[in-house]
């Protein structure tokens, strides 16, 4: 057996990227269409700063299971009308593998749905740590007026599966300004939720 090297990366705050990452990727405002429910707000935001940057996610990435992944995401402060600046959101693609967020910056909501649609939130600020279970699909939204700034780290043979919420018309809860700067939950008015067959199909992977 071979063995892998330690290794050591540096959380840089202030850029809310890992320094010494091998890894990095981006999500522009114009990758996220069709996830927002006021399209005119977004095609708005898209005149002006479609190729900013949305979020990004800098890590340390393995392809090994038994391995484990870890990063850390950025994501502008903002809204598309009331609705609070999100990720896209995925399930991962082995569903029963889970995933840790711990604050490093900013003000933000996890959001998780079961494949059986029940909503859970969860507010992460600097030293919250979230646990998010195998089997729930997560997003993240920053309700802040800050860069929201996270470290993660997940198995490294989760992968991810974004369908999960586009079939479904989105996640089932939208997270939008509650009118005093703070944050609340509306219903998702495109939700379709999934055929039981489907919830079957998830809860049975578990390799
Ligand atoms: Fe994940």
């Amino acid at each position: 057996m071979i063995l892998f090297e330690p290794g050591v990366c540096q959380v840089d705050v202030a850029t809310g990227q890992l320094k010494g990452a091998t890894n990095r990727y981006v999500k522009t405002f114009r990758d996220l269409a069709g996830l927002y429910r006021d399209e005119s707000a977004y095609q708005a935001l898209i005149a002006t700063r479609g190729d900013d940057v949305a979020y990004e996610v800098t890590d340390y990435p393995s392809a090994n299971g038994g391995d484990i992944i870890i990063g850390v995401t950025r994501m502008e402060p903002g809204k598309i009308g009331d609705e609070y600046f999100m990720t896209r959101g995925h399930i991962h693609a082995r569903p029963n593998r889970p995933e840790m967020y711990y604050g490093e910056a900013g003000v933000g909501v996890m959001l998780l749905e079961s494949p059986h649609g029940e909503i859970r939130t969860i507010e992460i600020r600097a030293r919250t740590m979230c646990y998010v279970p195998p089997f729930w699909i997560h997003r993240s939204v920053n309700v802040g007026l800050e860069p929201l700034v996270m470290t993660f780290s997940y198995p490294a043979d989760a992968g991810q599966d974004y369908d999960v919420i586009a079939k479904a018309g989105g996640m089932r809860s939208r997270i939008v300004d509650d009118g005093n700067g703070g944050w609340t939950t509306v219903d998702n008015a495109g939700y379709s939720g999934r055929h039981p067959s489907l919830v079957e199909d998830i809860m049975s992977r578990v390799d």
